[in-house]
């Protein structure tokens, strides 16, 4: 319980703590007005039972005294009103601090949400080869929402009413202990023993049930996205079942938890109202006479009126928390465990561009994807001049996208080091030196917006610059396509990852993106795989003019495209195992000749 308040406590920020200490005490003070209005409940009771009770008590008559009644009726009118004013407040109280405790445990919602989704975007880029993306839109989706409805809305109510319930218990152990210690054990070991009996039930199946949240989400995603092999292979019946296994089993775990949550109220009740009888068969018993137990008997079926849904409250929110506490350990895992090294995202605006006229080095790289055995990249060791351009290539998983990945500072080698201009590449200076980049990776990721915002790719709207993107589009021999084939132009939408477009024209997107920023360095992972030879040859043509002005690495399997370069490196095994001009290549390396299908003359 205790462990679970530190981790709630811990997902708050410090405003939002110092809000629930000021919450706190609204809650504690919402107490003292509920008892303050059961305890005036008995004076009035007194006099409806014994109206010269307002002669006899020294208090009332003082007052009547004072306020100068001059019947009992009026009396007892003017004492009427004033309880009903003490509820009426005690009422209004309550509900503003349960306004307040509701506004605050949503808006915490869009709090923990946009912080968790803060916290992913802040990770670096291994972090996302290790989890799965559904899983992550899950947790900031789902699991949120489930920490704020099903743990910190119970959390409060179960505070409150622990409040309510502790209050009015003290106030029945000052009218009789003996009675209320009984009331307390009673009703208090009811409600323990039944939580005690299904608490184990409910963590097992809060486990289980986020689990299959899980699966489901995953299942759905990826049904939708891979939506076409699936329509293709048939196999929609598969992956609808999949789904249905894990959405009925999840249903089945939140109906089990309601049930375990609802059903004892019953009989709880009943034991509880018993219980209220038995009291009051005692009181009269006891006090002999109903007029002098009237007042007594009023205030225990009142107290037992504000009890028992107080109670049931508590129950209810404890067997729900129970529940729902797996989703509470999710967040507080990814919101505070995950790489507290990395920090928050920078809104400090642009850094400026690391300025780079020399060389990009790699020394002695060695890079192990993470639980990896081998090393994808192994001691490598290479330079790139400032305006030349340079080829990667090599059998398919030698290891090219993982250079170019070294390069960009999306990886940080395992050991060795990127080197710009004398100048080692860290964490703190990545960003400057991402500034240099422009990069088309091997799958474009196109966003369902328009042709021209997936050009200057996360630009706001109003910064966006027009000639920019036309140029760029034109490098990428795209802007006649775009201008007379889209039927909006620049303001066409592309569908969800440029689904109505072709693969090279999401392909020469991609390259107008890269080309945008008009970045020095230049960085292309297969980014003419997709075009045909025509279309290949007159943007590479366009991309050779920017050669001798740009730094320019290409990754390519086809080695006309790298034909050009000034220098091309052959991975092996994540190794460089041979490197020269395409002709020097030709004359030294065996495997290249094999890569080029030709023999040596
Ligand atoms: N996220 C990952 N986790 C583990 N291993 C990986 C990961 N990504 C790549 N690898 C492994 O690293 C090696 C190099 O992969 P890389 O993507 O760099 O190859 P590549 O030369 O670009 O191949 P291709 O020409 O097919 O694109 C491969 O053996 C691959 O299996
Ligand atoms: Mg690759």
């Amino acid at each position: 319980m205790i462990k679970n308040f530190t981790k709630i406590f811990a997902l708050l920020s410090r405003r939002e703590k110092h809000q629930i200490c000021w919450l706190f005490g609204g809650i504690l003070v919402m107490g003292l007005t509920e008892i303050t209005g059961i305890v005036s409940i008995t004076p009035f009771m007194g006099i409806v039972s014994n109206p010269d009770i307002i002669h006899t008590n020294k208090y009332l008559s003082r007052a009547y005294e004072l306020l100068g009644f001059s019947s009992s009726n009026q009396f007892l009118f003017f004492t009427g009103v004033v309880v009903l004013s003490v509820l009426a407040f005690g009422n209004g109280f309550s509900s503003f601090i349960t306004w307040l405790l509701l506004r605050f445990t949503f808006m915490q919602g869009h709090s923990l949400s946009e912080r968790l989704l803060n916290k992913y975007l802040s990770q670096p880029y291994v972090f996302f080869l290790n989890r799965n993306t559904a899983d992550l839109s899950k947790n900031i989706l789902m699991e949120v929402h489930r920490v704020v409805g099903g743990v910190l809305i119970p959390g409060m109510q179960v505070l409150t009413k622990m409040v309510v319930a502790l209050s009015i218990l003290g106030l029945l152990i000052v009218v009789d202990p003996l009675l209320a210690l009984t009331v307390a054990v009673v009703l208090g070991g009811a409600y323990a023993t039944v939580f005690g009996l299904v608490r184990m039930k409910l963590a097992r199946i809060g486990r289980v049930s986020a689990e299959a949240r899980t699966q489901c989400f995953k299942v759905a995603s990826e049904a939708l996205g891979g939506v076409k092999d699936l329509k293709l292979f048939g196999r929609e019946s598969v992956f609808l079942r999949r789904y249905s296994v894990t959405s009925r089993q999840f249903a089945g775990y939140e109906a089990t938890s309601q049930i375990l949550s609802q059903l004892p109220k019953y009989a709880l009740e009943t034991i509880a109202f018993g219980g209220i009888l038995l009291i009051v068969l005692y009181l009269i018993g006891v006090k002999q006479n109903a007029e002098t137990a009237l007042p007594l008997i009023s205030l225990y079926a009142f107290a037992g009126y504000r009890l028992m849904p107080a109670l049931q409250r508590i129950f209810i929110g404890m067997t729900v928390i129970r529940y729902n506490l797996p989703a509470l350990d999710i967040l507080h895992d990814d919101l505070i465990h995950q790489d507290p090294g990395a920090k928050g995202i920078d809104y400090a605006g642009p850094v400026p561009a690391l300025d780079f006229k020399d060389r990009i080095e790699l020394r002695d790289v060695v890079y192990y994807y993470p639980n990896a055995s081998s090393p994808a990249v192994d001691s490598l060791n290479l330079t790139i001049k400032s305006n030349t351009t340079s080829g990667f290539v090599g059998v398919t998983g030698s290891g090219k996208t993982t250079t170019v990945d070294i390069i960009l500072g999306l990886l940080s080698p395992t050991s060795g080091k990127l080197v710009v201009d004398g100048v080692e590449i860290t964490p703190e200076n990545v960003r400057s030196w991402q500034k240099n980049l422009g990069y088309v990776p091997q799958s474009i990721y196109l966003t369902d917006d328009t042709v021209t915002r997936n050009i200057a790719f996360g630009v706001r709207d109003e910064e966006i610059d027009m000639e920019a993107v036309e140029r760029a589009a034109r490098i990428a021999n795209l802007h006649d396509f775009i201008t007379k084939d889209l039927p909006d132009g620049y303001d066409t939408l592309v569908g969800e990852r440029g689904i109505r477009l072709s693969g090279g024209q999401r392909q020469r997107i991609g390259i107008a993106r890269a080309l945008y920023h008009d970045p020095k360095v230049l960085i292309f992972d297969e980014a003419t795989s997709a075009l045909d030879g025509i279309t290949e040859n007159a943007i590479m043509e366009a991309i050779q003019n920017l050669s001798r002005k740009k730094t320019i690495i290409m990754i390519a399997h086809r080695l006309t495209t790298v034909q050009e370069c000034d220098v091309i490196f052959m991975l092996d095994k994540g190794r460089v195992i041979a490197k020269g001009t395409y002709s020097e290549l030709i004359e030294s390396s065996s495997q290249f000749r094999k890569m080029a299908n030709v023999t040596q003359p």
